[in-house]
């Protein structure tokens, strides 16, 4: 008698879920495997040896099967991650492109680089929508040249972290101070309402929209957390406004970071820390550790006294930026419902208490997957 057996594709269970070929099972590891083994066990009493080298054939044959599957899914994500728009290192190509090009320098910038018109300005840049050959791009030149290290800072960021999650470089000019980047029309995280009011885009006004914008955001920071260039710290986010105009809303409803000017470097094996300025930071929106400890007893700032901290300080705002994003639409609070325990953790005092941006991103995904689920079980039922 022949075993069935059937294919399975199983996980760890401390890693994430694997994504298995369609008609396969996912199951833990374990679980599984006892499965087999019971299933083997039966058959050895019934029908002897040949049953058990069939079984361990089948069971070799489905762990080969399931290194190449594991294989192809691990080269295809780091491709993704090297070029995510296909291009080499220092590379860039826009949607309508069709070649990638190399970063342009001053001389390309000078001449094919046209501002049209001015449509940002924080404390470090002023930002032009520009146009270079028939592209749309952004001009952003440095302000003042009291904060030429920011903008420095900044530059050497985007370069280093290109890829999926930051805006798309396009040249910059170290003499002249400006970088070009890729253009998103519907700007900032600041014109998230205003842009999803707007009639052409309101059935993305969704929870579901909402809530993949708020995944995003918490996916920037896992990548910010754990980049090439070291565990950064976005700490050009003293308050909810100035946090939300560093990122930029893309043309099919997702988020880049944008703007990399303040992003200081933490190293628990160094013993490095950061603080985010040099002055006092006051509000709700900052976490407790970033406050000046003294300030109940009246004694006055002192940058040289202020203790430093780490990440977890972007942790702690995670709630609030998941606030603004969900906004008002059906289905949010139950999204908020199913993310009070993890938002309860984000705002724990003791910052090592707090859960990493990973931690928070496993339960955005499975909030979002098991909504998506009861919402398509209930239309079932109708
Ligand atoms: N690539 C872009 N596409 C669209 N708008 C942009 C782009 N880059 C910047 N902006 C706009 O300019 C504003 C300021 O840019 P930012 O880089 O944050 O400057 P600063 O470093 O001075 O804070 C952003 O909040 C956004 O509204
Ligand atoms: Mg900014």
């Amino acid at each position: 008698m022949l075993v069935e057996f059937q294919s399975v594709c199983c996980t760890h269970a401390s890693s994430e879920p694997v994504r298995c070929l369609s008609g396969w099972i996912i199951t833990p590891c374990e679980p599984a495997l006892r499965q087999i083994q019971s299933t083997m066990g039966r058959s050895r009493s019934s029908s002897g040896v040949p049953t058990v080298v069939v079984g361990l054939a089948a069971l070799l044959f489905s762990n080969v099967l399931i290194y190449l599957y594991l294989a192809s899914l691990y080269q295809s994500d780091v491709q993704l991650v090297s070029s995510h728009i296909g291009c080499q290192p220092q590379h860039f190509k826009m949607a309508t492109m069709k070649n990638c090009t190399p970063w342009l320098q001053c001389s390309q910038i000078n001449a094919e680089v046209r501002k049209l018109k001015l449509i940002g300005q924080g404390a470090i840049k002023k930002v032009y929508l520009a146009e270079w050959r028939t592209q749309k791009v952004a001009l952003s030149k440095l302000s003042s040249l009291d904060y030429l290290e920011d903008f420095l800072h900044g530059l050497s960021m985007v370069q280093a972290l290109q890829g999926p999650h930051v805006v798309q470089l396009v040249g910059f000019c170290l003499e002249e101070h400006t970088l070009v980047t890729e253009h998103h029309p519907h700007g900032s995280l600041l014109n998230l309402d205003v842009v999803l009011a707007q009639e052409q885009h309101q059935q993305h006004n969704t929870w579901q929209t909402r809530l993949r914008l708020a995944t995003d955001y918490v996916s920037i920071l896992h990548y910010l957390h754990n980049s090439p260039a070291g565990r950064r710290v976005m700490c050009d986010s003293n308050s909810l406004e100035k946090t939300l105009s560093q990122f930029l809303l893309t043309n099919d409803f997702h988020l880049v970071v944008n703007d990399l000017d303040a992003l200081p470097e933490v190293d628990a094996s160094r013993g490095l820390l950061v603080k985010c300025g040099h002055r006092e930071l006051t509000g709700d929106f900052v976490a407790p550790e970033q406050l000046w400890p003294f300030r109940d007893s009246g004694k006055p700032f002192s940058d040289d006294l202020m203790p430093e901290y780490d990440e977890k300080t972007d942790i702690w705002k995670i709630p609030d930026v998941t606030w603004f994003l969900m906004g008002r639409v059906p289905g949010g609070d139950l999204a908020h419902f199913h993310l009070f325990q993890i938002h309860d953790q984000c705002k724990k005092e003791d910052p090592t208490l707090r859960p990493s941006a990973v931690d928070v991103l496993k339960v955005y995904k499975s909030v979002y997957s098991s909504m998506v689920r009861d919402s398509v079980g209930f239309r079932d039922m109708l």
